[in-house]
């Protein structure tokens, strides 16, 4: 492990290369430096009681617990003084603007999966690296395909980071006795060969036809038309079952459904869905709602949600044409997702 190279002198490299990849780099350093506390905090064992008690709700109505609170002042104190226009995270009702001269906009989810936390399972950091707009209100309003960067943290057995800086996607795993990441494997590519798709599959009944047509196809296996064998998997942690996807392939899906606040699924555009779509498209996949590419779609408000099926480009496409099958499409329940509030560019 330590001769592999440093994230520091990747960053060093890539800050190089344009005029935004300086204020880029210099952020993800930063997000890495709040990790390694971020992951100390969460390893402490004697704290994980705390951590898990429930402290409120987040502007978005979620559970907030103390760790999601914690988490999010100390990305916040790592990134203050960077040339950072906007900064946006799920902990926050609104963006916080920051330095005017700054060229790159940054939103966060601070604690994603967080109520893995008191079961001792994988939980993360998720972030968007965006330009600065001419007008810095719509910062946050850009379509997914404007990012610079992004990448998430895992923090499980190992903490990890994935990274895409727009030309492949890079992992690289916290050496604890350096104290620094170190690149574990380069251009990470995910496989087409699809075995598992994750959903959460208590919520079956809610679906619409499409949904249920592509998991019955999954569950049919050899006898259905897929012609292959799948294992289900739902970790309830979306770092960690794209983490996952990005090692083996696979598939997620978080439709929309007919409960009641579940019309556009439950991941947040802006700091769920466009990360991880960048992501797993810099490794050759596919992230949509199921009708659209997640990438083309720019968020009207901050804490918007999207219906999100990614991972291995094959299976994503087969829930597209699903989605396009009259007869199934005739019978969908949730409201249209074609009516909702997304600007199309
Ligand atoms: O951030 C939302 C999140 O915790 C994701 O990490 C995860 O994929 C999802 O919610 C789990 O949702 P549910 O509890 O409905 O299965
Ligand atoms: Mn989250």
């Amino acid at each position: 492990m330590t001769g592999q190279p440093r994230l520091d002198d990747h960053l060093q490299r890539y800050s190089e290369t344009s005029s935004h990849a300086p204020a880029v780099a210099a952020a993800v350093d930063a997000i890495a430096m709040a990790s390694i506390e971020i992951a100390d905090l969460i390893g402490t064992g004697e704290l994980a009681d705390a951590a898990g008690v429930t402290t409120g709700h987040n502007s978005d109505g979620d559970l907030q617990r103390n760790l999601d609170v914690q988490a999010d002042a100390i990305l916040r104190r790592c990134l203050a003084g960077l040339p950072i226009a906007a900064l946006a995270s799920e902990e926050m009702r609104e963006p916080q603007i920051g330095d005017r001269e700054g060229r790159i906009c940054v939103a966060i989810d601070p604690l994603d999966g967080s109520s893995n936390i008191d079961v001792n399972m994988t939980v993360g950091t998720i972030f968007s690296i965006l330009p600065t707009p001419d007008d810095p209100g719509l910062a946050f309003r850009q379509r997914g395909s404007s990012q610079l960067a992004a990448g998430f943290i895992t923090y499980g057995p190992q903490t990890s980071l994935v990274l895409t800086l727009g030309d492949g996607v890079d992992i690289f795993v916290l050496d604890r006795r350096s104290g620094c990441f170190r690149l574990a494997r380069g251009a990470v590519q995910i496989s087409e060969a699809c075995e598992e798709f994750a959903i959460n599959a208590a919520n079956r009944r809610h679906w619409d036809p499409p949904v249920r047509a592509f998991v019955d196809e999954c569950l049919a296996g050899v006898e259905g038309p897929a012609n292959h064998n799948f294992n289900m998997r739902w970790i309830g942690s979306l770092v960690a079952e794209i983490y996952r996807i990005l090692t083996r392939g696979g598939v997620f899906l978080y439709p929309s459904d007919a409960r009641p606040g579940y019309g556009d699924g439950r991941l947040r555009l802006t700091y769920e869905a466009h990360p991880m779509a960048f992501i797993v498209e810099q490794a050759g996949g596919s992230a949509s709602t199921g009708r659209e590419r997640i990438l083309d779609l720019a968020a009207q408000t901050l804490h918007q949600r999207v219906p999100l099926v990614m991972g291995s480009s094959n299976e994503v496409r087969r829930v597209e044409e699903l989605h396009c099958d009259p007869l199934l499409a005739a019978s969908v329940s949730a409201p249209l997702f074609a009516r909702r509030g997304f600007f199309r560019l």
